[in-house]
């Protein structure tokens, strides 16, 4: 694992972003794993503005989203369907044929997964797959005690994970208690991982998921078995880990 320590929001996204570009501009039909979240946002950003200023294209980017809210449909403003057209999308030059969602609509969900995975392996794996973490170490909808060998599946949202969510709602009842993710296995897959992780609320997932053991109570422990993941913190992020980190 690449650990690198940021002096700040704005330097991890400029980071991120960067490493992105370079891969777009190596391999312009890459496929992408893209996460929702707050985190990614200024990387986002500067996607956008690198494709603006820049002409970083996208056209032939295939891009593969982690998750999706059970019964939420694409137009609903908390869906992920509508993060990803609004934050970044619809900026890009991203083609919307090679763009892939889970369905929070899907009527049989657990042969929407199958086909998930399916239309993953036919564009041939994903070469890079950003994460965000959750506090509790969750990595997508990946909640602690999911199996590290899982695959896209339907998962149940924890009370932890339902309450940091509820800022988006209007009321806390409206957080969705399921989710479609893809599974830990699936993540695991992907050619490359780029984890992101922001302010201090995130610094005892990024001591555990860095300097701990790897367990399934901290999902994201098993990116230390990944032979090339990077993981992009800020200080206060890193606040907790006892180890000296490059910057
Ligand atoms: P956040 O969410 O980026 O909004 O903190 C990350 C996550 O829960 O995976």
């Amino acid at each position: 694992m690449l650990v690198l320590v940021k002096s700040d929001y704005e330097e991890l996204s400029r980071t991120g972003a960067q490493i992105i570009a370079e891969l777009v501009r190596k391999k312009p039909n890459s496929v992408l794993g893209f996460a929702t979240g707050s985190t990614p946002l200024g990387l986002y950003r500067e996607l956008i503005r690198l494709h603006r200023n820049e002409g970083l294209d996208f056209s032939k980017v295939t891009t593969f989203n982690l998750d999706e809210y059970v019964s939420l449909p694409p137009e609903h403003d908390q869906s992920y369907h509508y993060f990803m057209r609004e934050n970044l999308f619809k900026h890009i030059n991203v083609d919307r044929r090679f763009v892939y969602l889970p369905m929070g609509m899907a009527q049989d969900v657990a042969a929407h997964c199958d086909w998930y995975e399916e239309q993953i392996e036919k564009c041939g794996g994903i070469d890079l797959q950003i994460l965000g973490i959750g506090a509790n170490g969750h990595i997508a909808f990946n909640e602690p005690g999911s199996s590290l060998g899982s695959r896209t599946r339907i998962k149940t949202l924890t009370g932890t994970t339902r309450e940091a969510n509820a800022r988006f709602f209007k009321k806390s009842e409206e957080v969705p208690k399921y989710a479609i993710t893809m599974g830990v296995g699936t993540i695991m897959d992907a050619r490359s991982l780029l984890l992101v992780a922001s302010g201090e609320g995130k610094a005892g997932a990024m001591q555990a998921t860095i300097e701990g053991p790897i367990t399934a109570m901290v999902p994201a422990t098993i990116v230390q078995m990944h032979r090339r993941a990077t993981i992009i913190l800020d200080r206060e992020a890193a606040s907790k880990l006892t180890g000296i980190y490059t910057d």
